[in-house]
């Protein structure tokens, strides 16, 4: 049987099938060995509710977990896999590694060991078989806008399991924007008072911190984004003063698109940037922080007294030049701290020259920024948002307006493809895919769009995404876990269209 016959999402890079099966009872016991400590953990986590099994810790356990530096070779994220009819041992040079691993054990187990639900009379059995796996790309993540639409912490943990369960390893958390301000700031306890009401909520401190250890349990990073100097109205509308006109009232924006209010950049907003950011690092240990950067119109800059007192005083050449002068503040602030600054690029030298950027409209642009010496993560709008609906099928539900992004150009679109100069493909870190919820008020809409078309972009950012036929085969069948976790699916006419038709 070829690997395909596994279903496996994302393909692993090397696999060989044995002949025979390892059979999980209630005598299966786990040896972890030094550092495999939250990998047995997880493994038990997973598989207690539907599969009951004790998974007790035991010297003479028949499911071996270990950290190996003889593995280095296979980086962070990388495991080595083997299974017998007698035990089954897992390894990798580093902890992420072994957690992968244990996402490939719970797909390789029959689809009902995913559900929430208690199965009963299945062989939770797996077949003998040696596997090397590592990804192709360090950074394999999904964006949530929680700032359009707010999702409680409850949702966030279960993207969170469904991000691990494909290998996906960060969680970008976009937590502000005009229509919404989501992360609690105890200097600023207003922008949650007025920014955290429409469309839902805010999180408390104590949520995002416990989110952060649950990412962190399955392999995942959460990176926050707090938005500036564009896409801040929310906070406007609470701190009036922070803008460029402090005696405007302001109110949390209720439209779609970019709008003109921006931030000052004046003393006081600088104060403002750095005193939320400093309580963003307290909250996520992320070594990337997020600080938007997108669509940032100049016009109020440029009838702004304090903004153009702002650029005599840099000797900047106008007003054009401020969103970039702010960016570099920020991004020093954070580099200070100890943290890479991360931005939305718009042509892949906006951006000062300490950031890690996003190339979110055209791909050449990520080019262009790698070109610049920018670490890049790619996020095409046209193959990474998946805001917009993946058909012109009648039966879509409502998404972004414009285009459709279906899964054959998710699963096609390689980061650093081929015709790259290889010096600029060592640039990109990877890829990941983004969800923005002006169209998205529920969890479960947001899994109607999320899924399979995510399952693509794992599968392209892991292994490489050459192989759409292979990838169709094994989609079929990881559909059945997929629907095992109650994950909404799409009709099959609609998901899985012949060919690209765009
Ligand atoms: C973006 O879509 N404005 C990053």
């Amino acid at each position: 049987m070829p690997p395909t016959g596994l279903g496996l999402v994302p393909k692993p890079l090397r696999l060989h099938l044995r002949r025979g099966r390892f059979t999980f009872d209630a005598t299966t016991a786990i040896r972890s060995t030094p550092g495999t400590g939250p990998a047995a953990l997880l493994l038990r986590t997973l598989l207690a509710p539907a599969t009951g099994l004790p998974l007790p810790l035991a010297d003479d356990g028949q499911v071996v977990l270990a950290l190996d530096p003889g593995l280095a070779g296979l980086g962070a994220q990388g495991y080595g896999l083997t299974v017998s009819e007698e035990a089954v041992l897992l390894r990798a040079a580093g902890p992420d590694g072994l957690l992968h691993g244990v996402q490939t054990l719970r797909q390789l187990l029959p689809a009902a060991a995913l559900s929430t639900a208690p199965a009963h009379d299945i062989p939770w059995s797996i077949p003998c078989l040696e596997t090397t796996d590592v990804p192709r790309f360090a950074w394999r993540g999904a964006m949530l806008d929680v700032a359009r639409h707010f999702q409680p912490v409850a949702f966030l943990r279960r993207f969170t399991d469904l991000l691990a369960l494909h290998k996906l390893n960060v969680l970008h958390l976009h937590l502000t924007d005009d229509q919404g301000w989501r992360m609690p700031v105890g200097a600023y306890p207003r922008l949650t008072e007025v920014g955290g009401v429409p469309h839902g909520g805010a999180y408390t401190r104590e949520e995002l911190t416990g989110l952060v250890a649950y990412a962190a349990d399955r392999g995942v990073t959460v990176v926050p984004e707090i938005e500036m100097p564009g896409h801040v109205r929310a906070a406007l509308a609470a701190y009036p003063h922070l803008g460029n006109f402090p005696d405007r009232r302001l109110d949390v924006w209720d439209r779609h698109g970019v709008c003109d209010t921006v931030l000052g950049v004046h003393d006081e907003a600088l104060d403002f940037c750095r005193a939320v950011l400093g309580e963003v690092m307290e909250i996520f240990p992320s070594p990337y922080i997020h600080v938007g950067g997108d669509e940032c119109p100049t016009d109020e800059w440029h009838s702004s007294p304090s903004a153009l007192r702002r650029v005599a005083e840099q000797g900047l050449a106008g007003p054009e030049e401020l969103r970039r002068w702010l960016m570099d503040r920020v991004g020093t602030y954070l580099t200070e701290h100890g943290r890479r600054p991360l931005g939305w690029t718009e042509s892949g030298d906006d951006l000062p020259k300490s950031f890690t950027v996003m190339a979110w409209r055209e791909a050449e642009h990520g080019l262009a920024a790698a070109r610049e010496g920018h670490p890049v993560i790619m996020t095409p709008h046209r193959s990474t948002y998946l805001d917009y609906p993946a058909s012109t099928h009648s039966d879509e539900p409502p998404g972004q307006p414009g285009f459709t992004v279906d899964l054959p150009t998710v699963h096609a679109t390689d980061p650093a493809p081929d015709h790259w100069d290889p010096a600029d493909a060592a640039h990109v870190l990877g890829t990941q895919a983004q969800l923005w919820t002006e169209y998205v008020p529920t969890a479960a809409h947001a899994e109607y769009l999320l899924f399979p078309r995510l399952c693509a972009l794992a599968d392209t950012a892991w292994s490489g995404g050459r192989d759409w036929d292979g990838f169709r085969a094994r989609l079929d069948h990881h559909k059945t876990r997929l629907d095992a976790l109650g994950v909404p699916s799409r009709p099959s006419t609609i998901h899985l269209p012949e060919r690209n038709t765009r």
